[in-house]
């Protein structure tokens, strides 16, 4: 989301001086133009068409698969099988943060596919990497259900217990997923990631100078509304208090207003945005979270 901060304060710049005149053409086009500040999917500049495989990092019990949409799209996931020798019957689907694409977090999935043994099911969003179509909050909550639904349909994942994982813009799908899910009584876990309360209340922090255009954010992503009415699923909240994009506080109030039990909180004193995953103690969250809630 460095570079969501980056065009939102080249967009923000001109109407702070302008006039009022100017500021309301502006933000017009920022209300029309908003989700290619939302979703920087083109960012780096060929993560559209460069997206590294599994084999790239040593691994080759996978699939790589074009999954598509009821809605017509088409999106590019990887299922990955858990090592054999450690199998325990755990599929983790993976939803990604903003730029970049899959194949960015493949080092993430090796982890839990070689040394914890779950199953991983990572897709691509809409418009993100190889998968086809444009970003908006209701495209991809489309995208959500289709990688979840083909996990449940898939006869030798059929049974296993899922895992949502999300980090960034990916917890909030993981958190609207579950909230539309979670009565099948099939998900058996949830770990969320440096995320957001709302879009809306992520505005006035990452970006002052939009403060007052807030309101004008089209793509809501309410994780505030949808995560209490979350029950019974174990929630891991990974929270990097270096977070420079998405203020720690924003993963405290979620933790704050979750029903759902148990739940549990590690935090990481010098994780920031993209680094937490890199602190130490952040697979051992993890591993942990996984040994205790999920595959008892
Ligand atoms: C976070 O990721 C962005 C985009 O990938 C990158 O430009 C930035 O340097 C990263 N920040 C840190 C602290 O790693
Ligand atoms: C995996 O879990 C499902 C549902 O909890 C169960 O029916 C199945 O027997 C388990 N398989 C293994 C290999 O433990
Ligand atoms: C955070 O960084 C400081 C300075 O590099 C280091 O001394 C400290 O041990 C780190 N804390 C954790 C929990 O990794």
């Amino acid at each position: 989301m460095a570079s969501t901060l980056e065009a939102f304060m080249s967009w923000l710049r001109i109407p702070v001086l302008a006039s009022s005149g100017i500021a309301a053409v502006l933000s017009g086009v920022l209300y029309f133009k908003q989700n290619e500040i939302i979703y920087p999917r083109n960012f780096p500049p060929d993560a559209r068409t460069n997206v590294p495989r599994p084999s790239a990092f040593g691994m080759s019990d996978y699939e790589d698969l074009m999954i598509p949409t009821p809605d017509g799209e088409s999106l590019s996931a990887f299922y990955l099988r858990a090592n054999k020798q450690l199998a325990r019957n755990v599929t983790i689907l993976m939803f990604h943060g903003n730029a970049g694409n899959i194949g960015y977090r493949i080092p993430i999935a090796k982890i839990l596919v070689e040394d914890f043994g779950c199953n991983v099911f990572m897709l691509q969003y809409r418009g993100y990497g190889l998968s086809s179509g444009t970003p908006n909050e209701k495209g991809l909550m489309i995208d959500a259900q289709t990688g979840l639904d083909y996990i449940r349909q898939r006869p030798e994942l059929r049974g296993t217990r899922i895992v949502i994982y999300g980090q960034s813009i990916g917890g909030a799908v993981t958190i609207g997923l579950a909230a539309r899910n979670f009565n099948r009584k099939d998900i058996a876990g949830i770990i969320l990631e440096n995320t957001f309360t709302s879009m809306r209340k992520l505005i006035p922090s990452a970006f002052p100078p939009a403060r007052y255009l807030a309101t004008l954010c089209h793509q809501i992503w309410p994780s505030e509304d949808s995560l209490p009415q979350i029950t019974d699923v174990p929630i891991l909240f990974l929270s990097g208090l270096k977070d420079e994009i998405i203020p720690a506080s924003h993963m405290a109030q979620l933790y704050k207003i979750c029903r759902s039990e148990p739940k549990v909180w590690k935090e990481f004193p010098n994780g920031s945005h993209n680094d937490t995953v890199m602190e130490k103690a952040y697979f051992e969250s993890i591993e942990e979270f996984i040994s205790e809630h999920v595959a008892r």
